[in-house]
Formats: C-alpha cells, structure tokens, sequence
C-alpha cells in the first residue's frame, strides 16, 4: 500500500484584524474575559466580497506552488467547510471552476470543525489505492457570517480563513500512520447552526466538556493505533478553539508547550481550517522538521472528533 503524505501547503487570512479591544466598543464584553476563558487575543474577519469559496481558493492556488504542481495534476478536491457559499454547489465545485481543471471529482465534507481531518481521511484510500494521485484538501470557513453579534458568549470566539494542503504519495517511512475518526450525535443540539436564522448556537459548558475528554482521548488512540507511545510525539497540531482545551490534551500527552501549537491567539476559531493554518505557522516558525511524528487532533459539531499521526515529510 502507497504511503500518503502532506507535499506542499498554502493558506490564505483576511486583512482585517479584530482585536478583543476592538470588540469591546460593540459588545458587552472586555479582552481580560476572553483572553482568560479562550486566549483569544485576535480574529480575522472577511469582508462582504470575500466568502468561503474566494479563500479556499487562494489557499488552494498557494499550496499548489508549494508542491510545485498545476492545477491540472490535482485529481480530486475535497473541502471542508461549515460555511459553504450556498447549500449547493459546494465549495469544491467553485474551487474546481477556478482553477480551471475540469471532469475531475470535486466535494465538500460536512464534520464543523473535524472537518479538515476527516477530509484528509476521506482522502487517503484513493491515494493508496492508485485511484488518484494527487488530491487538493482545503478546510475554509467564512464562519463569521454565521455569528450573532448580540450573544456574547459565542461572537468572541470565532475567526475566517483558510487552509489547503495536497495530499500523494510519500516514502514508505513517512506520511500517515493512522487516523481515528469518530462521532455522537446525542450531542448535536451543544453546537449547531440554526437552520432558520443561520446563526450559531452553543451550549458552551457542554462541549467544552466533551472537547476536554474526547480531545486527548483521540490523540492517545491515534498514537496507539501508529504503534507508538505519547513520548514519540514530537509536536501537536490541535483544534484551535480555546487554550484551555489545548492544555488539557497537551498534558494528557506529556507535551511541553513548545511542542504544541496555540495559534488560535491570533486567528480564534476558524472551524474547518484552523488545523491547516496552525500546521502552516509552526512550518513557517521552524518547528516542524523532517521525520517528526505529529498529531493533528480536532473535535466539533455533531459532535465529531478525528485524529491524524502523521510522519512528516515526503
Ligand atoms: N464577555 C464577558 N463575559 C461573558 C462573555 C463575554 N464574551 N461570554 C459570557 N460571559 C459571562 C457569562 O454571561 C457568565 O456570566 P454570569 O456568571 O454572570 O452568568 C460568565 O461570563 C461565565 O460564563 P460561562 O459560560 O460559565 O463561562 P465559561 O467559563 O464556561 O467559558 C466558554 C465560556 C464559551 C469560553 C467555554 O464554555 C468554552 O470554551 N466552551 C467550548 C466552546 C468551544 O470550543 N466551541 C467550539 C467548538 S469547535
């Protein structure tokens, strides 16, 4: 079986930075609340022109470059998103106009926030399997468009943008070890979109207890799975949500903070794309080096949760 691995990478972020200052002249809220509670200290916010399928497509047009590929080598695009431009066509169909490949399978995937690691899952046996060669994986969301700006309690939290990786085939000794993906539906009604108003709603204590449990439990899983032990793990790419939820799972796995990342202090909670974008920062920070073993682990809506172990490099 072919070993499927990350060949090149490329995001995109709106200009326009939101601090929680900036917040505190629209809402009844203050920065000291949600740096404590989050450790959010800013988000990215698109503008009118820019909906989820323009960033997808940025994304997508830099990872190509830094796979050093055409449009026309991708066989198959997936995108996950929870914010997609309309019901249908999807996003992916819109990515696949843009770039201008034709006749090849284009789909968006629907897990919120697991979205990108499911994508990636869903990706991975068409690869092995020499079906197709090179897939486009994007995670976008403009998931502001979907936030009340009367409820405190969730407008802080969440941020635009978007992530793009291509996922082929690596050597034998890298890429994807193994994968966990899972979900419950008795916690759908803790975090949805309202399907009248388009607005989200959350019952904020209930997942935030579900993320603390089920985020280090998958990762331990994933690791177990790749037949290795938490001290083989040499960085986490988590969910970016709330810092506190990192925590929890980095000290499940015996991580020191320098080995895990928190970009969510800059981008919140972008959804689908916040894995490819903190994956992204810590390539660009110089902390991801060829042959380390990471785990990329997200939870959200439905709920769902997914897990990656991932070998990296080609
Ligand atoms: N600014 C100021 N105060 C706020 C606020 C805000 N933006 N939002 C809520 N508050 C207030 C509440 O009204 C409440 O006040 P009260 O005690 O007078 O009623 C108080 O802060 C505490 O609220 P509570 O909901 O108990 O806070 P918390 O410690 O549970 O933290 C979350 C709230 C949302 C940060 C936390 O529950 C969480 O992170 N949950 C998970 C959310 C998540 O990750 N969602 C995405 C999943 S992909």
């Amino acid at each position: 079986m072919k070993r499927v691995g990350i060949i090149g990478i490329g995001t995109y972020v709106p200009d326009q930075i939101v601090t929680n200052i900036d917040l505190e002249s629209k809402i009844d809220t203050n920065d000291e609340w949600i740096r404590t509670r989050t450790g959010i200290e800013e988000r990215r916010i698109a503008g009118e022109e820019m909906d989820t399928s323009h960033m997808a497509i940025l994304a997508a047009k830099r990872a190509l470059e830094n796979a050093s590929l055409q449009a026309e080598d991708i066989d198959m695009i997936l995108v996950a998103t929870a914010t997609p431009d309309h019901p249908f066509p999807s996003v992916a169909c819109m990515v696949q106009e843009a770039l201008g490949v034709m006749n090849i399978p284009a789909m968006d995937v629907s897990a919120a926030c697991s979205g990108f690691i499911y994508a990636m899952a869903t990706a991975k046996p068409f690869i092995e399997t020499d079906t197709y060669k090179n897939v486009l994986v994007i995670g976008s969301e403009k998931f502001t468009k979907t936030l009340d700006w009367e409820d405190r309690t969730t407008c802080v939290l969440f941020g635009d943008g978007a992530g793009a990786v291509i996922l082929s085939e690596v050597s034998s000794d890298r890429g994807i070890l193994s994968v966990d993906l899972g979900a419950d539906g008795s916690g759908a009604d803790y975090l949805y979109i309202d399907s009248e108003t388009g607005k989200i709603k959350m019952n904020g204590r209930e997942v935030y207890k579900f993320a603390v449990r089920q985020m280090p439990e998958s990762s331990l899983h994933v690791v177990d799975k790749a037949g290795l032990k938490k001290e083989d793990v040499d960085f986490l790419i988590p969910h970016q949500a709330n810092i506190r939820i990192i925590d929890a799972a980095r000290e499940r796995l015996g991580l020191d903070k320098e080995k895990v990342s928190t970009t969510v202090t800059k981008h919140g909670n972008t959804s689908a794309a916040s894995i490819p974008l903190a994956l992204f920062s810590e390539i660009e920070n110089g902390l991801i080096h060829e042959g380390d073993v990471i785990v990329m682990v997200g939870f959200g809506g439905g709920l769902t949760w997914g897990s990656i172990c991932l070998k990296w490099g080609k």
